[in-house]
């Protein structure tokens, strides 16, 4: 597989897909069936990708990365959000070192260009009372889609690396990239030094210092985002100075 510069990801258990509903469901069976730590499940298009809240994943053959990986780490469960940050700073460091683009992270997990969404992030946990059992870690990157071939709904908020800079990449070499940052990040979390990754999640965050909506299962809060915190949490502080710790939810910036 392409996985070839990692000790692990993509190493003995690389799967590659013409064409499959969705990596993260391909991916969660063969976790289910005892698939290692490592496993990476590709696809060249998804007929029924999946995004957060149900939304579903513009998945066209040839343009785009939709890749999952099989993750089994020991970690306390409070701790699994690191997870997504340490997803989300690999994704953008590839595209920022791979394709020289100035991607930025929208917490916790949309990658944007130019303020607009380059990749997303889809990270599915099955836990059992000894803690994490699998994370099926699934992300889908926009690669060389011109821009007018996103569908309607998409277009104005959607980018691709190609419609930032025009021209056309290896999706296979931006894959492996992406393989090789992620492993690095993670095998870092795994030995205990998370320091780096989420330093660098902070500095490529756009929320942080925003006056921001934050819309939960629960309802929405306005505040003002002032730290990502060592678990991967936001923390927003709201108009009579309470500080919340958010563990997931969608956040929109207000305009000031
Ligand atoms: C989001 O932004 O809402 C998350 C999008 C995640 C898309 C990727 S593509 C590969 C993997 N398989 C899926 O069905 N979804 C993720």
């Amino acid at each position: 597989g392409p996985g070839l510069t990692c000790k692990v990801f993509g190493q003995t258990d690389y799967l590659y897909y013409q064409e499959l509903d969705s990596t993260n469901n391909r991916a969660r069976v063969l976790a289910s069936e005892g698939y290692p730590e490592g496993t990476v499940v590709v696809a060249d298009m998804q007929t029924a990708g999946r995004g957060r809240r149900g939304r579903s994943w513009y998945s066209p053959s040839n343009q785009g990365i939709y890749m999952s990986v099989i993750l089994r780490p020991v970690l306390p469960l409070k701790e699994i959000s690191r997870i997504s940050l340490l997803t989300a700073v690999a994704v953008a460091e590839t595209f920022e070192e791979e394709l020289n683009l100035p991607a930025r992270i929208k917490w916790p997990n949309d990658i944007l260009i130019n303020d607009k969404k380059v990749a997303g992030i889809l990270s599915e946990a099955v836990t059992d009372m000894d803690g994490i059992e699998y994370i099926v870690v699934g992300i889908g990157m926009n690669i060389n889609n011109q821009l007018q071939e996103f569908p309607g709904d998409f277009r104005t908020a959607a980018t691709s690396a190609r419609a930032e800079d025009a021209r056309p990449v290896s999706r296979v070499k931006v894959l492996q990239g992406l393989l090789a940052r992620l492993e690095s990040h993670y095998l870092d979390l795994l030995a205990g030094s998370f320091e780096g990754t989420l330093k660098k999640g902070k500095s490529l965050s756009v929320a942080i210092g925003q006056v921001l909506r934050l819309d939960t299962i629960n309802g929405f809060l306005v505040g003002k985002a002032i730290d990502i915190d060592e678990n991967g949490f936001l923390l927003l502080r709201d108009q009579s100075g309470i500080v919340h710790t958010i563990i997931s939810g969608e956040i929109t910036i207000l305009p000031l």
